[in-house]
């Protein structure tokens, strides 16, 4: 899966209208135990290690989307590597309902805050989504990237 890249200096600006039930936020360290358990049980161990990293640093590198209060989706940045974002997941009931948008705007708006130009999107899954939200582009030859060799978390 290759990588893809992000105009951090041409990000929409316009944001699409949330729905009343739902807030997207930066992660706050002490909801660490509650995040990153959720990302491992939705999503595997291998981006619940990238989201506890995101943890460690200050501000936390981790946005949060609650629904009616309950976690409903994540989205890291300097995770795995400065200037890189991802993983990002919306839990199944909540995907298509616009939290993924704001996720990723909202990661990447923080990234351009700090100081980045452009933002790389890891191992993209969804190549799609990406671009349709932040105008990403595929990074030829990124395939496998920073990757390359990774040890694969254990059997569960
Ligand atoms: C990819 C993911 C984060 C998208 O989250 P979401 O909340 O469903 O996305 P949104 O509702 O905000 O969608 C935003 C736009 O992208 C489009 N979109 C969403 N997922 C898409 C996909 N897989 N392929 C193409 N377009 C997609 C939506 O139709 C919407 O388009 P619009 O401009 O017409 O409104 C979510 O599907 C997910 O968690 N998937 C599993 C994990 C994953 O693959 N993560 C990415 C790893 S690189």
């Amino acid at each position: 899966m290759t990588d893809m890249l992000v105009k951090l200096y041409n990000l929409p600006e316009r944001r699409h209208p949330q729905p009343a039930d739902t807030v997207v936020r930066r992660a706050l360290a002490p909801e660490r135990a509650a995040v990153v358990p959720w990302v491992r049980e939705h999503f595997g161990p291998g981006w619940a290690a990238e989201c506890d990293t995101a943890f460690g640093r200050l501000p936390v590198s981790c946005f949060i989307a609650l629904a009616a209060n309950k976690l409903a989706g994540f989205c890291v940045y300097d995770g795995t590597a400065r200037g890189m974002l991802g993983p990002i997941g919306v839990a199944a009931p909540y995907q298509r309902r616009g939290l993924g948008r704001e996720l990723l705007l909202s990661a990447l708006a923080a990234m351009r805050a700090v100081g980045y130009a452009y933002a790389v999107v890891g191992w993209v899954a969804s190549e799609a989504f990406f671009r349709r939200v932040a105008g990403a582009t595929p990074i030829p030859g990124s395939d496998p990237g920073p990757y390359a060799g990774i040890i694969p978390p254990p059997a569960e």
